[in-house]
């Protein structure tokens, strides 16, 4: 069972969510150290999506303004949560365009790794993406078909989740960029996913690989896979995907690149 170190937030009845100075002075020092490194890894739908939300540089941002800025790009909000919620849950809200986001931040020893996901990963991470049209209708979707499916195809659907949503690649004319969010909140793995020779990049058109890829969540990648556009994406998600789904269960997982997590820890989406 998982057990947070932190307690979460919720807005009060004005919508308000308070932060005390020193988690306002985490915001800051995080956003203003990856908004410098994400400038030349980050792929452009992502950059845009900055210049869209304009996070505040010297506060943790509020629900009610990233909402009003996201609902006028694409009809999507945050849904505060606790840090991790039940499937159903989780998928419902995507389906409804709610991205669902613990509030809590990080405490300064955990500035540079932390296990689950906070503010700064959830907005930071993954908010710029859902400004981009194909990219929230794909999200959408994507929680529409995961609410519809079985537990053993949701099993699978939350790897792709994790390949694209949180760890994807993109090739685009200016170079291999980044589009995950949890590789876009994490500064050093920024750098790694595109400049690094060590990891092995795939592409994801041949998806049931990816299918039968086990990842682990506590380390950096040694597999990405690369997408060519975001409409790949979303034509991703149609019935043949739940075909191929149950092929790649037949032909079971390759076997991991790493010592494998408890299979408990392999459901979790964030
Ligand atoms: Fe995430």
């Amino acid at each position: 069972m998982f057990i947070s170190n932190y307690v979460a937030k919720f807005p009060d009845a004005q919508g308000a969510i308070h932060y005390d100075e020193s988690e306002n002075d985490v915001w800051h020092d995080l956003f203003q150290r990856q908004r410098s490194i994400v400038k030349d890894l980050a792929c452009k739908t992502f950059l845009e999506g900055l210049d869209i939300i304009q996070f505040p540089e010297n506060r943790v941002p509020q629900l009610t303004e990233i909402n009003a800025a996201l609902g006028r790009a694409t009809g999507w909000g945050v849904e505060p949560v606790a840090a991790i919620i039940p499937a159903d849950e989780f998928f419902t809200l995507l389906s409804q365009r709610k991205f669902p986001a613990a509030n809590f931040i990080r405490r300064r020893e955990d500035f540079d790794y932390i296990t689950e996901p906070d503010i700064f990963h959830e907005y930071f991470g993954h908010l710029p993406m859902l400004t981009d049209p194909t990219y929230a209708d794909f999200m959408a979707k994507y929680g529409e078909m995961a609410l519809q499916a079985s537990e053993l195809e949701r099993h699978y659907l939350a790897r792709l989740y994790w390949f694209t949503v949180e760890f994807g690649l993109i090739n685009t004319p200016e170079g291999l960029r980044n589009y995950g969010g949890g590789i876009l909140s994490s500064p050093s793995e920024t750098v790694y996913a595109v400049r690094s020779d060590i990891p092995e990049r795939r592409p994801l058109c041949d998806v049931i690989e990816a299918l039968r890829t086990p990842y682990r969540i506590d380390i950096l990648q040694p597999i990405y896979y690369v997408i060519e556009s975001f409409s790949e994406l979303y034509k991703l998600l149609n019935p043949e995907l739940l075909d191929l789904i149950h092929e790649a269960h037949q032909l079971g997982d390759y076997p991991p690149a790493y010592p494998p997590l408890d299979e408990a820890q392999h459901d979790i989406v964030c």
